[in-house]
């Protein structure tokens, strides 16, 4: 049976904005090359679609430089949607520009009403929901998103995500029900004991951020000894270019909200 955690009928993405120059960043490795950017887009956006997905593309944000990455914005599950409250403040408005989409896809579309969590922070399994605190998510997000979700029946586990680490997300992805694919650096805290985990390769950590879409692992491209590896354990993988995106610690998650609506 396909999982509600990796199978869905659509994606939300954002087009990336001119601004994303300007887009927050942990280290400087330069700024991204707006064209460029939005050819790699567009690539991921086609890959969304091959898989039969139907994708809701959404203009860009001008006052907000991050709005590519629209996973920070909410969270989809099957009964309904919860908006974020991002911890970023330069970040906050770009949630509630979110809703009214939403809006038009789940009957119940519910807020984090305290503390702060985005949704890059958020692993969802078939069993819970992973939440990494981090400098964009505390715990009082993390009890908000709980009481949120508890009438649904999920359970929600607080976790850490690693010193310097952007997101929770930024170093794992869900591959299948069971599976996760994770850097050394956040598995060896023993927050995947119950889960089969698969190790990004040496040096590969920046490939940790892969979603799994419809059957098709999707992982940034440049990370060989990774792709091979999840290649040899039966993934089908599909490998998108994501430099300029990566200069902006933008990965395959942060790129789309995929759903499938209840509407
Ligand atoms: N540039 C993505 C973020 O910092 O949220």
């Amino acid at each position: 049976m396909d999982s509600f955690t990796t199978h869905f009928s659509h994606a939300i993405t954002r087009r990336p904005a001119r601004s994303i120059v300007d887009g927050l960043r942990a280290d400087d490795g330069g700024n991204p090359d707006f064209d460029l950017f939005l050819q790699h887009h567009e690539i991921y956006v086609a890959e969304l679609k091959k898989t039969g997905a139907k994708v809701t593309e959404l203009s860009a944000l001008e006052e907000f430089a991050d709005c590519v990455f629209v996973e920070d914005t909410a969270l989809c599950l099957k009964e309904g949607a919860i908006i974020m409250r991002p911890g970023a403040p330069s970040r906050a408005g770009e949630a509630a520009a979110m809703r009214p989409t939403l809006e038009k896809y789940f009957k119940d579309v519910r807020d984090i009403e305290i503390g702060h969590i985005e949704g890059g922070d958020i692993l969802v399994t078939a069993r819970e929901i992973l939440v990494g605190r981090s400098e964009r998510t505390d715990s009082e997000g993390v009890a908000s998103l709980r009481k949120c979700v508890a009438d649904w029946g999920y359970t929600v586990r607080e976790l850490q995500t690693p010193p310097d680490v952007l997101h929770f997300k930024t170093d794992c992805g869900l591959l299948d029900e069971n599976t996760i694919l994770s850097t050394r650096r956040l598995a060896d805290t023993g927050c995947f004991e119950d889960y089969r985990v698969l190790y990004t390769a040496e040096g590969e950590e920046a490939s940790a951020n892969a979603v799994c879409f419809n059957g098709v692992v999707l992982m940034p491209a440049g990370f060989s000894k990774t792709a091979e590896m999840l290649k040899a354990e039966g993934y089908q993988v599909v490998e998108i270019p994501n430099t300029e995106a990566a200069k902006v610690d933008g990965g395959m998650s942060c790129l789309s909200l995929r759903l499938t609506p209840n509407i």
